[in-house]
């Protein structure tokens, strides 16, 4: 079995074509509290995978879960990371991952379904089909509160990582957002009020 990657949290091997991905310790936290998160995210990434895939998000299909080892088998997506490829695409097809992207983010909130870790690291691309993986940190959340933390997480990975199209792209995946999702205004517009509070936090703290 090959490690193909470390995370924060977890291992991740490859094997044929299934991706093991196991949860590893923490030292730094308390035993119990580790056991504890290290199972309920297994077990929640598990569960949220399917459920997207149901919400018509493409997802790796899950073969195992084993909440004793803390790993979870599902499928490899033989694809490149969306953060790996923005810069070869033309401003044509960015704007239509983009779009899309904001599309499936649009499916996943209208069955209340947070992915809690939208970034483009999360996201791959295969034969024009962008999969979403990594839903360790989600949650099912009927808040608008939770959907626009979405949001923002997503913009704030744009502006770090692909700051010379931030703008393009977040334009791109609001409007693919608006499109697949009917309660989009009120989401959007909570979003510009967390980012004020953030202004206002950062400009007085
Ligand atoms: N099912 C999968 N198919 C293809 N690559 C994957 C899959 N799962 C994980 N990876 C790769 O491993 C990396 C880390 O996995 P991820 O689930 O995002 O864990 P982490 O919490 O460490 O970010 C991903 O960014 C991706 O490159
Ligand atoms: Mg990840």
């Amino acid at each position: 079995m090959e490690r193909i990657g470390k995370g924060a949290e977890a291992d991740i091997y490859l094997e044929d074509s299934t991706i093991l991905k196991e949860r590893i310790k923490k030292p730094y936290r308390i035993k119990e509290l580790d056991l504890n998160l290290r199972k309920t995210r297994t077990k929640r990434e598990a569960r949220l995978i399917s459920l997207a895939r149901r919400a018509g998000v493409p997802t790796p299909f899950i073969r195992d879960v084993d909440n004793q080892k803390m790993t979870l088998e599902m499928s490899y997506i033989e694809g490149e990371q969306i953060k790996k490829i923005i810069e070869k695409f033309s401003e044509e097809k960015r704007y239509k991952i983009f779009k899309d992207i904001g599309i499936l983010v649009g499916k996943l909130h209208s069955k209340d379904i947070i992915h809690g870790d939208l970034t483009t690291s999360n996201m791959i691309l295969k034969n024009d089909k962008i999969y979403f993986i990594d839903f360790g940190l989600g949650e099912i959340n009927n808040n608008i509160e939770a959907k626009g933390v979405d949001l923002l997480v997503f913009k704030k990975t744009l502006h770090a990582t692909h700051h010379k199209y931030e703008k393009e792209c977040f334009k791109a995946f609001l409007d693919g957002y608006t499109s697949e999702y009917k309660d989009h205004s009120e989401v959007i517009n909570r979003l510009h009020i967390i980012e004020r509070r953030g202004r206002y936090f950062t400009e007085r703290f």
